[in-house]
């Protein structure tokens, strides 16, 4: 079958890769498109509020073609549309609370399915809750798929709050600034929002809630030895080079 396999997709592929491919493909590692050989990326991007996970993902998406999927911006997609599942989320939202587990194990359960988290994907603010990371395993297991690796950003809780607050999303282009840290270069000041959850006071419920419920989360996967942590306090750009080494390792 690996001959099969290789021959359909990968008969321009040198000889010498036979082999590598053949222990690739007994690993599950690598998917398939015409000619072209992947390896799967299938990733958890773990951090307190703040920690910078969406800025990264960003980054992450754009080198790696995979898509990012964030359960944040799921739900306030919803508060936009003004779906049931929105105004019902809201309110938890602005309060800093956790959206209902079985809420967002649905959303992920069908995103996780859609054809482009083929190649890999970037879950970001999922799971959040050891319940939640219990029901993941359940779903990758049901789909084929496995966690290869979760990043970890570790940031401070005062470099957190000055971070939230100074924070500003573009309605335009959904790219995220730092009034201080990233100023926007070529979008107009008047196309930036602040998120409904971005004051101060809301920001310390939302670090409560993640102390409490999802710093668990990473010795789950602390036991699965899936867990890398990053300095996320260094510049953008150091981070997502530590971040592409672990990747790439
Ligand atoms: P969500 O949208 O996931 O928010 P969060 O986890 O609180 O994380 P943030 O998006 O605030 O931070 P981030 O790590 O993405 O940081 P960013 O890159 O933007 O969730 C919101 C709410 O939805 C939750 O409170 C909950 O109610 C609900 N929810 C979501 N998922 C759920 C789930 N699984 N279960 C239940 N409920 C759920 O960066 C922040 C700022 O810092 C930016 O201004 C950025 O420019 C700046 N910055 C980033 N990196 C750096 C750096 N290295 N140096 C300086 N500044 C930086
Ligand atoms: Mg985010």
């Amino acid at each position: 079958s690996v001959k099969i396999l290789y021959k359909k997709h990968n008969s321009n592929l040198p000889k010498n890769m036979v082999k590598l491919l053949k222990i690739e493909i007994k690993e599950r590692r690598v998917c398939f498109q015409p000619n072209i050989l992947w390896k799967i990326m299938n990733i958890i991007l773990f951090g307190a509020p703040g920690a910078g996970k969406g800025t990264q993902a960003k980054e992450l998406i754009k080198k790696y073609e995979i898509p990012q999927i964030s359960t944040g911006d799921i739900l306030r997609g919803a508060i936009a549309n003004k779906t049931p599942l929105g105004l019902e989320a809201k309110k938890l939202m602005d309060q800093g609370q956790l959206v209902s587990d079985e809420i967002v194990n649905g959303l992920v359960e069908a995103r996780l399915q859609e054809a482009d988290c083929e190649k890999g994907f970037i879950l970001d603010g999922f799971p959040r809750t050891v319940a939640q990371a219990e029901e993941l395993d359940k779903i990758m297991k049901k789909i084929g798929k496995e966690i290869d690796k979760v990043i970890a950003l570790e940031v401070s809780d005062d470099e957190i709050i000055e971070r939230i607050t100074g924070r500003r999303v573009s309605k335009v282009t959904g790219k995220i600034y730092h009034i201080k840290y990233n100023p926007p270069v070529d979008e107009k000041l008047e196309d930036l929002e602040q998120r409904a959850d971005d004051n101060e006071e809301t920001v310390k419920k939302r670090l409560a809630v993640y102390n409490e419920q999802t710093a668990p989360v990473l010795d789950f996967y602390k036991k699965q030895n899936k867990v890398y942590e990053v300095d996320g306090a260094q510049g953008l750009e150091n981070i997502t080079k530590d971040i592409i080494e672990i990747l790439e390792k």
